[in-house]
């Protein structure tokens, strides 16, 4: 059975680089991987719903932090058999973001005293009601601001007119979100976690390492 390797954090944190280079290097010592992302936008209708409410083309959608977390937790159920396969038939399932971005981002939504509550909400929900495979590990990609605030800035010059939706806009939402984060990772919310500043020498090899010998 493989292991269910989760990447996290904030928009523009570099989780697309992180699970390439992870890809990579873990290939490379061997280890037969595969991953996929979420929310999968192309392939089904919960989440495809959910980008329409994040650039504001539902109506009011996007206001209910229930409704929102219901919609993302749909699309990762409906991935449950895809996701059982993938962990049957590879040593390393590496998913970039799952249940701690619904965990993460409805909390902080909320106010301070509705987080735990929420992170509860999202648990019972995903992992008890709908048995998603519980991650064997999660990594949280947590760069400086100055270092994400310059790849934004990159991608604004690299992708014009690109449009950012509801949560990317909302730099307020974004640094809570990123406290909400930390917290799930100190108390290893569901799984280990690695927190990985980004912005130090390429991180991948002694991650590969970890996720094929170490332990959690
Ligand atoms: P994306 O930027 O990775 O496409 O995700 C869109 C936004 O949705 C992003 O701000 C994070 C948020 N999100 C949740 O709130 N819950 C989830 O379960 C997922 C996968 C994403």
């Amino acid at each position: 059975m493989g292991r269910l390797v989760v990447i996290e954090g904030l928009d523009g944190a570099g989780k697309r680089t992180l699970a390439a280079r992870l890809t990579a290097e873990l290939s490379a010592a061997g280890g037969t991987v595969c991953s996929t992302a979420f929310p999968r936008y192309d392939d089904d209708v919960h989440a495809e719903l959910a980008r329409d409410a994040l650039y504001g083309r539902m109506g009011d959608l996007a206001s209910s932090v229930h409704a929102m977390a219901v919609l993302f937790a749909l699309d990762r159920r409906a991935a449950i058999p895809a996701l059982r396969t993938d962990l049957a038939t590879h040593d390393v399932v590496l998913v970039d973001r799952y249940v701690a971005s619904n965990a993460a981002y409805n909390a902080a939504r909320l106010g301070q005293d509705a987080h735990g509550e929420v992170v509860e909400w999202v648990r019972a929900l995903e992992v008890e009601r709908f048995d998603l495979p519980v991650p064997d590990h999660q990594l949280l990609l947590a760069p400086p601001r100055e270092v994400a605030a310059e790849r934004a800035r990159a991608r604004e010059l690299t992708e014009p007119g690109r449009e950012r939706d509801a949560y990317e806009s909302d730099d307020a939402l974004q640094a809570r979100t990123d406290a909400v984060y930390r917290q799930l990772a100190g108390a290893g919310w569901l799984s280990p976690w690695t927190v990985v500043d980004g912005s130090g020498p390429d991180p991948a090899p002694a991650l590969a390492r970890l996720l094929l010998d170490g332990p959690g």
